[in-house]
C-alpha cells in the first residue's frame, strides 16, 4: 500500500502488548514495523524489546528464547544478551565478539501497556507518553480491552480525528460542537453531542480525545458514565494494522453495577469500531480529496501527521497556526 504522503512508518511511541500479557520471565515475539522483534520480562519485572534475530546463526530469540536473570538466552546455543542488547555469555567460547549484540528498543510501561519507540531514521525519543492518574486506582475498572488485526494503513485511522461529518453517518452521533487543535506531536479533539445506543437510549457526551504521537490515542469522556478509552494502532507490516482498544470506567456507587455496564458499553465501541474498520479496509486514500464546508479540519490533520514521517522531528511544524480545513 505505497503512499506519497506517508512513506515507510511513523515515528513516535507504539503500543505492542498489554501489560498483563508478558509476566515475568516470560518471552514473546512480536511482530511490528515490519520487523521480527523479542519482548521479555526480566526477574526485575522490567519488559525489554530486542531486535528478534540472534547475531550467530540468526535464530529467533522469541521462539524457545528463556529468561535468564534479566537477559535473555537464543535457545539454538544459548548466546546470552543483556543490558543494551549487549552479548554477555557465550558458552565454550573463549573471547565475545566485539559485535555480538542485538538493537534494543526504547520501552515504557505505562498505563496497562507496554510501548515501544520506532524511529525509522534512529533518532532518541523527542516526546513521552503521560500517565492517566485514575488508572489502577480503586475508583477505576481494570481495562475491558479488544483488538483487531486490520488491513490499511494507519493514516485512516488517524484521519478519523478531524472527520467531523462521518460522526452521524457511521456512529449514529450527532455533534453538537467540535474542535481540533494541534500542539507539537498532540492533536486535540472536543467533542459533544448525542450517541443513539444500539439498545435504545440517548447518551449526551462530551469528550476530549489526544493523540500522544502518531499512534496512542487517549479519549477522556463524560457521559451517562465516566471513561477512558485508548486507542492504540501500531503497523505490523505496510498492509496491516493491529488496533487495540481498552475502556476503563469509574466506578460510580456500587463497583459490582458499573461492571455490569461493561460489557452493554464495550458491545457500543465495539460495534463504533467495526463500523470504521469496514469503511477503511475497502476505501481508497485520496491524496487530494474533495471537501466541502461541513467536513472536519483533515488538510490541518494531515499536516499535522506528515511530521512523524519526516526525516527530523518538527520538520514539518508549520501548521499548527493554520485555520484552513482543506
Ligand atoms: S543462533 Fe543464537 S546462539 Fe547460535
Ligand atoms: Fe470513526
Amino acid at each position: 500500500m505505497m503512499t506519497r504522503q506517508f512513506p515507510g512508518y511513523a515515528r513516535g511511541w507504539f503500543v505492542v502488548a498489554f501489560s498483563n500479557e508478558i509476566a515475568d520471565g516470560e518471552v514473546k515475539p512480536l511482530k511490528y514495523f515490519g520487523k521480527e522483534l523479542v519482548a521479555f520480562r526480566g526477574n526485575d519485572s522490567v519488559i525489554r524489546v530486542f531486535d528478534a534475530f540472534c547475531p550467530h546463526l540468526g535464530a529467533h530469540l522469541g521462539y524457545g528464547g528463556k529468561v535468564v536473570g534479566n537477559e535473555i538466552e537464543c535457545p539454538f546455543h544459548a548466546w546470552r544478551f543483556g543490558e543494551g542488547g549487549v552479548c554477555t555469555q557465550i558458552p565454550n567460547a573463549r573471547r565475545i565478539p566485539e559485535k555480538a549484540r542485538v538493537k534494543e528498543w526504547p520501552v515504557r510501561e505505562l498505563n496497562g501497556v507496554v510501548v515501544v519507540y520506532n524511529d525509522p531514521f534512529g533518532g532518541e525519543p523527542v516526546f513521552e507518553i503521560p500517565v492517566i492518574p485514575e488508572y489502577g486506582t480503586d475508583e477505576w475498572l481494570p481495562w475491558a480491552s479488544m483488538r483487531y488485526l486490520i488491513k490499511t494503513h494507519p493514516r485512516e485511522i488517524v484521519e478519523n480525528l478531524a472527520d467531523r461529518s462521518h460522526f452521524p453517518t457511521v456512529h449514529k452521533t450527532d455533534i453538537d460542537s467540535f474542535a481540533f487543535d494541534v500542539d507539537g506531536h498532540m492533536a486535540n479533539q472536543r467533542t459533544k453531542g448525542r450517541a443513539y445506543l444500539q439498545g435504545g437510549g440517548i447518551d449526551e457526551f462530551s469528550l476530549v480525545a489526544t493523540y500522544h504521537g502518531p499512534g496512542y490515542l487517549v479519549t477522556r469522556m463524560n457521559g451517562a458514565l465516566q471513561n477512558y478509552l485508548l486507542t492504540a494502532h501500531t503497523q505490523v507490516d505496510e498492509e496491516t494494522v493491529d488496533l487495540r482498544f481498552a475502556v476503563t470506567l469509574r466506578i460510580v456507587g456500587d463497583r459490582k453495577k458499573t461492571e455490569g455496564f461493561v460489557a452493554q458499553y464495550v458491545s457500543n465501541l465495539k460495534h463504533g469500531f467495526e463500523d470504521d474498520i469496514k469503511i477503511w479496509e475497502h476505501k481508497v486514500f485520496r491524496d487530494q480529496p474533495l471537501l466541502c464546508d461541513g467536513d472536519g479540519p483533515i488538510g490541518h490533520l494531515r499536516r499535522w501527521y506528515r511530521q512523524f514521517y519526516s526525516a527530523a522531528p518538527g520538520a514539518v511544524a508549520h501548521s499548527e497556526n493554520s485555520h484552513l480545513s482543506g
